[in-house]
């Protein structure tokens, strides 16, 4: 299992939170918030806290948006001394503000210039590059497994797919028949993404599209416990009932918090938090009585009791819940 890089939500404190549920023998791969190669070779970590890092944070794979080599190379060389593991490309990233500089999902309009983007960041580093992309501009197949097979000839080591169009945002469902036929045919492997919500629907995800491992985003943000599925000793602790998901939700958000306030300014760390509750809630019964709670909280104790306090209702966690946000 991995967790999708998302932005505002992909930090270091949600990072480190949900690593507590991972043996720590046991290494996963972990994005960090898309990360904009133009601007990170001037950024400090004291300044941005998006690119705030932590040892125990290994495996790391931050995600770049790019399309010039320069400043790739620049960004890349940072990473590695940060300790990156490997590189992701953002092709997948439809926000207009993105696609104004020709990255993220625009970079799949051209697949020859895709390609050449994923050769630059091949060419500035030792370390792994994958590419996390969409189903495309529009829905079809056989565009989408041109473009991937361009990745792959480029020296891309693995690429993510997220089976929805630019257009789809995140509306619509994910096809993930595309994910499949896409395994198929690849050589490098294929992560799978979109729309898993719970441990039978990562079972589902293997089980029909044969993919090499299961990207999880919001989802995963409410049941991080899920992180550990298929690890023996990660699963011997997996809550057992609906209630006990809800408690371990909570105990993850006041970790967040815990980890928010060593690395964070209160200001961010509340902001932060309120975003993360806004995306896990929707999983809880009364989940936006939780996030209506926190979002009055004016300081971070505050933040802390209005967690605590929701919890003692016992609340329940469901499996499934309606994914429009
Ligand atoms: C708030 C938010 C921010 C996101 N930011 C990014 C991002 O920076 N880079 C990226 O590749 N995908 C981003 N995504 C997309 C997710 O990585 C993932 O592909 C998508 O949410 C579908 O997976 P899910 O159904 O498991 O959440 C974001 C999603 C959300 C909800």
């Amino acid at each position: 299992m991995v967790l999708a890089p998302m932005v505002g939500l992909s930090h270091c404190a949600t990072r480190m939170a949900m690593q507590e549920f991972l043996p720590k023998a046991v290494k996963s791969l972990w994005p960090t918030e898309m990360l904009s190669s133009r601007r990170l070779p001037y950024q400090s970590e004291e300044q941005t806290p998006e690119i705030f890092f932590r040892d125990r944070d290994r495996g790391l794979v931050p995600q770049l948006l790019g399309n010039e080599e320069s400043f790739i190379r620049d960004s890349i060389k940072k990473l590695e001394d940060w300790g990156a593991e490997a590189i992701d490309i953002n092709m997948g990233c439809p926000v207009k503000h993105v696609l104004q500089h020709n990255y993220g999902v625009a970079l799949m309009g051209d697949g020859a210039y895709a390609k050449s983007v994923t050769e630059m960041a091949v060419r500035s580093t030792s370390r792994p590059v994958s590419v996390k992309l969409r189903a495309g501009l529009q829905s079809n197949f056989d565009f989408l497994l041109q473009f991937a097979k361009g990745l792959e000839e480029a020296g891309a080591s693995w690429v993510t797919l997220h089976p929805r169009t630019a257009e789809q945002k995140r509306r619509g469902s994910a096809d993930w028949s595309q994910i499949r036929r896409l395994k198929e045919q690849l050589k490098i492997p294929v992560v799978g993404n979109g729309d898993v919500q719970c441990k039978e629907d990562i079972h589902a995800m293997f089980s029909s599209t044969k993919c090499d491992r299961v990207m999880m985003g919001r989802a995963l943000l409410a049941k991080p416990w899920l992180v550990g599925f298929g690890v023996e000793e990660a699963e011997k602790n997996f809550p057992q009932n609906p209630s006990e998901e809800a408690q371990l939700y909570g105990r993850f958000l006041l970790r967040a918090l815990d980890f928010a306030e060593e690395f964070y300014v209160e200001s961010w760390t509340l902001r932060k938090m309120k975003f993360l509750i806004y995306h896990s809630s929707p999983w809880l019964d009364y989940g936006h009585t939780l996030y209506a709670n926190t979002c009055k909280a004016a300081d971070t104790k505050q933040m802390r009791w209005q967690i605590e306090e929701f919890f003692k209702w016992n609340p329940l966690m469901r499996d499934r819940t309606d994914l429009r946000r």
